[in-house]
């Protein structure tokens, strides 16, 4: 019998990392932890790292320098660095701070109950290699708890574009599709415990190639039709994409696809050409904006949503006002955006630096026009008549919130469960969300 014990994992960054989270702590459970909602309760403390933001290493450093206090009160207390930060920085973590047991990089978290059950004490376990094996396909099987009505699921890791920018290639390696056989099945496992909606996801989500029962290739767009055979899945999702490799055969099920949500992330990152080539995105303007012509023949109300940064190294204010100009010509339901920062190790942090200051008022007068965009595209949904996946009760009594096919929040006062699938006529735009009420 293995003794309960408590974990606590923070999860930073991307949806990939809450997945991965999930996962491990599933396979956690089979050492005898259940998860907690503090630290100070743990047996086990888990930082789940992101490295894609600015001074990512700094933020985690600080955050376990809060846990010292909790490992000198309880010193059996196991402390742990997963992640992406756990894979650019490795042993350092241990030198920096002393006090963590445990260093595991995104490729290796199938070993993390193994190496669970030798760190501690003066017990120092680190693991960042980049195995050959399907690392979801070691990590024990979940027990067959219900879920909620929405989940992710990770087809797709790593990344082959390498960015001038990004540090994915480096932390999570090299692309690897999972086997499409293995998404079925971990799907309809899913769909078996109450969930309606999945979202696939991978770094580069839309190169998706892996090998399907036929033993041949196959592409994200054959993945998504034969998920969508699965009887009581009711919506599919997926992110992030890359522009190069949004097929035909994707760009066409957007269209006939009926479970396929109308929403895309695509992100261009820099409406400039000069730019875009020193950011190694091996696209242009001209051929993202045709693609995007491409995808609305498909799916002529769909929902583009995009990654922006801003002030990269060089950037002029003409290459800034070439940005401006695309958001302008393509109209964005949401975005993201981000002042560039430099990530030790890639190309672009050798270059000469945009100033502070000038990345800040760009960012602002990015973010502007975004909102307004944001806004827009949002009030064209008042008289409109949406599908809405419920999620949970609404903030006021009576209520349910949900989210629509376009993936905008959507309240309603309305007798229904976590999982009712409904048709809402949207009578209101608010800040944030929609009112409507069901048809
Ligand atoms: N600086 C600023 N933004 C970055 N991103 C990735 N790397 C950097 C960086 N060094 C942004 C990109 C990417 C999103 C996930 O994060 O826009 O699409
Ligand atoms: Fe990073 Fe995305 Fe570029 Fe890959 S495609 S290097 S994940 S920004």
């Amino acid at each position: 019998m293995t003794q309960s014990r408590k974990l606590f994992i923070k999860t930073y960054g991307c949806q990939m990392n809450v997945y991965d989270s999930e996962r491990m702590a599933e396979a956690l459970g089979g050492n005898g932890y259940d998860e907690v909602g503090s630290p100070e309760e743990a047996d086990m403390i888990l930082l789940n790292t992101c490295h894609i933001r600015e001074r990512a290493a700094e933020k985690i450093y600080s955050e376990l320098g809060r846990y010292k206090e909790l490992k000198q009160a309880k010193p059996d207390l196991k402390i742990g660095v997963a992640g992406c930060v756990a894979q650019a920085e490795g042993a350092e973590i241990m030198r920096r701070q002393p006090m963590v047991d445990l260093v595991v990089g995104p490729q290796s978290y199938h070993r993390l109950p193994e190496m669970e059950a030798r760190a501690g004490g003066r017990e120092k376990v680190i693991d960042t290699d980049f195995p050959e094996e399907d690392k979801f396909a070691h990590l024990a099987a979940r027990p067959k708890a219900k879920r909620g009505p929405t989940a992710f699921l990770t087809v797709q890791e790593g990344c082959d574009k390498f960015c001038a920018f990004c540090v994915v290639p480096y932390t999570r390696g090299a692309e690897v599709s999972r086997p499409a056989e293995r998404i079925l099945t971990e799907a309809r496992d899913l769909v078996d415990r109450g969930v309606r909606e999945l979202t696939l996801l991978g770094q580069n989500v839309n190169a998706y190639h892996g090998q399907g029962p036929d033993g041949r290739d196959w592409t994200l767009a054959r993945l998504i039709r034969r998920l969508a055979e699965i009887d009581g899945l009711a919506r599919i999702r997926f992110t992030t994409s890359h522009p190069n490799d949004m097929s035909d055969d994707l760009i066409a099920a957007h269209g006939d696809c009926d479970k396929l949500m109308p929403y895309l992330h695509l992100p261009v990152q820099s409406g400039s050409d000069r730019i875009l080539k020193r950011m190694n995105r091996s696209h242009t303007r001209d051929s993202y904006l045709r693609l995007i012509e491409r995808i609305r023949d498909a799916r002529p109300d769909i929902l583009l949503s995009g990654d922006f940064i801003v002030g990269f190294p060089e950037e002029t204010d003409n290459d800034f006002r070439d940005t401006l100009r695309l958001i302008e010509e393509v109209g964005y339901g949401q975005a993201y955006s981000f002042k560039y920062s430099t990530r030790p190790g890639t190309p672009a942090a050798e270059r000469a630096q945009v100033e502070e200051a000038v990345k800040d008022a760009r960012l602002q007068e990015l973010q502007a026009l975004i909102t307004r965009q944001q806004r827009a595209a949002q009030d064209a949904m008042v008289g409109r008549e949406v599908g809405v996946l419920v999620e949970r009760p609404g903030r006021m009594p009576g209520q349910v919130t949900g989210k629509s096919d376009h993936l905008h929040a959507v309240h309603m006062t309305a007798d229904l469960n976590p999982g009712a699938l409904v048709r809402v006529r949207i009578e209101s735009s608010g800040t944030n969300s929609l009112a409507g009420v069901l048809v």
